[in-house]
Formats: C-alpha cells, structure tokens, sequence
C-alpha cells in the first residue's frame, strides 16, 4: 500500500512515535510518506491507498494542524483507508481521549486506533507548558514513554 502518515507535535515525542510507525510500515514493505503538519504542506491524498493521522493533545485537544487538516480533506478522506493516533500523558484516559478529539466520520471508520505513548521535555517546554506539567504530573524530570507495542499492533491492523 502507498500510506500517508500526517502528524503534529509540539516538543517532539509524537514525531518519534511517527517514525517508529514509518519504520513497522516500511518494514512491512508499504510505500510511506511521512509528513509533520507543523513543517510542511501534505501532498495532495489523491495517490494514497491509507491515511495514517495522528497527534499529541493538549488540555483534551489534538494539535491545530490536525484539525485544520481535517477541515480542508474531511471530504477527500471519505473514500480512503484511515488509521489515527494520539499520544498524551493521560493513559488511562486514551480511548476517550481518541473518541473526543477526531470528527465522528473519520473516528468510526479508522481500521486502526492507537495510543503511542507520551514524553515530557522539560528543556524544550514553554514557561506555561512546563509549570502546567509539573503540576500536573508531580514530576521534575523527562519521560520518554513511547508503547511500541501498541505502534507494532496498529501497524499490523491497518495491513
Ligand atoms: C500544557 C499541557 C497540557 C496537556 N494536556 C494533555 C491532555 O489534555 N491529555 C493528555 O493525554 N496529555 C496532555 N498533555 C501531555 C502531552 O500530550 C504529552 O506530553 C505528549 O507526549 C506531547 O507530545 P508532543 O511532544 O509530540 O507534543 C499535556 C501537556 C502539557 C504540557
């Protein structure tokens, strides 16, 4: 399959959650075009067999580049395979989480849907992100936890 994998981060976990889905992907000899909604303009969907999308939340929100790319190909996405993914801090919340954040079409027809996992960079955060973490989670120093796992299950579903 020729997939595309649109994603947004804000400090860089979801990035490497996105390239470790590319490598299981291409490992599996599927044609992947990776791309960060917050870098670059994804091609047009016309010449994919699947759409991957995926993104970190914050305060119950996918990231904005997300959903203004559903708002410009929600019409184009109805004839596609799709798969979507999050990854934030709230792990218990994650099903909800992936229920609330995408629009209901794309949410009950994704073949696959993933909680990845989350990080914390503290050295990357904004002043506001950073005391809103540490109060929230309690703790001072980075996590990297990536569910590589759930990344490997997603892959094979969306096959
Ligand atoms: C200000 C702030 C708000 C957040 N809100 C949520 C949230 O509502 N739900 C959640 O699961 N995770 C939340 N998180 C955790 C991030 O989603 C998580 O750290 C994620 O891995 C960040 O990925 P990124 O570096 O790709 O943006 C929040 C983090 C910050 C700093």
């Amino acid at each position: 399959m020729r997939i595309l994998v649109v994603f947004a981060s804000k400090y860089g976990f979801t990035e490497k959650a996105a390239e470790k889905l590319r490598d299981e992907l291409v490992a599996g000899k599927h044609g992947v075009t990776l791309v960060n909604l917050g870098k670059e303009e994804p091609p047009g969907i016309e010449g994919f067999d699947a759409v991957v999308i995926g993104g970190s939340i914050y305060a119950g929100f996918i990231r904005p580049e997300v959903r203004r790319f559903f708002r410009e190909n929600l019409a184009a996405l109805t004839g596609k395979k799709l798969a979507i993914f999050i990854c934030g801090g709230l792990k218990n919340k994650a099903e909800e989480q992936i229920k609330a954040v995408f629009p209901r079409e794309i949410y009950s027809r994704a073949a696959a849907k993933g909680y990845f996992g989350y990080g914390v960079n503290y050295e990357k955060m904004s002043f506001f992100d950073r005391i809103v973490m540490r109060l929230v989670s309690g703790r001072k120093e980075n996590q990297f936890c990536l569910r590589e796992e759930n990344i490997k299950k997603f892959a094979m579903e969306l096959e």
